[in-house]
């Protein structure tokens, strides 16, 4: 299927929850992919069938009945796509993963701190060189996500397309169990809670 035709079909796909076109191609010309993952589904799971030779989706029917409406589509590879049903909170941390991800996209819930929550069981699965999707940053809860990213040494943002955000992996290093000092995010305090600390430790005082 020719590239434009695919974005084309996969755009329409419950056009008012789907992604910009742009973003989903943003995604196409980043493949071909071995193995992804995405929270969430709808015309980004049609994309990424095509361009992922193993490709999981965490998602819930919801309202729309999008996981019934998704497995009709013709566009949707569907030998290539695992369909996860169920609230991410439980279905992310139980899965039982067989390898590196190329590729994570989150755009499933966006009530904090549940991209948070899949942040943090997806990231590590992320191989070195490999790509981080945040869709949604104008929801102040996905912006906050976005926002810690920015300032990690463990990513780079390599481009945003409309609101949806392409960060790409750039170090695997661990922080340990409580590695917060080491995080971007934390390199300062917040001066209105730490003032009377630093001015203690400049009078010597302990
Ligand atoms: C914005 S839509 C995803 C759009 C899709 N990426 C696209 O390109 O068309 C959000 C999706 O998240 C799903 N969803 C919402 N809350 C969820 C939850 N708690 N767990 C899993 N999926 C959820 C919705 O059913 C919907 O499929």
């Amino acid at each position: 299927m020719h590239d434009a035709n695919l974005i084309a079909s996969a755009s329409g796909f419950h056009a008012w929850d789907a992604m910009a076109p742009a973003a989903l191609s943003g995604i196409l010309k980043r493949g071909p992919f071995h193995s992804s993952a995405e929270t969430g589904c709808g015309g980004s799971t049609i994309v990424l069938s095509h361009a992922s030779h193993r490709h999981i989706a965490f998602a819930i029917e919801g309202k729309d009945q999008t996981l019934t409406e998704l497995r009709r589509q013709t566009d949707l590879r569907s030998e290539n796509v695992i369909l996860v049903e169920g609230e991410t909170r439980d279905t992310v941390p139980a899965y039982q993963f067989e390898g590196e991800l190329d590729l994570v996209l989150l755009d499933g819930p966006h009530a904090y701190p549940l991209p948070q929550l899949e942040f943090a069981y997806l990231f590590p699965w992320i191989r070195l060189g490999g790509w981080l999707v945040l869709d949604d940053i104008q929801i102040p809860s996905v912006y906050e996500l976005f926002r810690f990213l920015e300032k990690d040494s463990c990513v780079v943002l390599e481009e945003v397309i409309v609101r949806t955000a392409f960060f790409r992996r750039v170090s695997v290093a661990e922080h340990g169990p409580d590695g917060w000092a080491l995080q971007g995010m934390n390199r300062h305090t917040i001066w209105r809670y730490s003032w009377r600390d630093r001015l203690r430790r400049l009078l010597g005082r302990s």
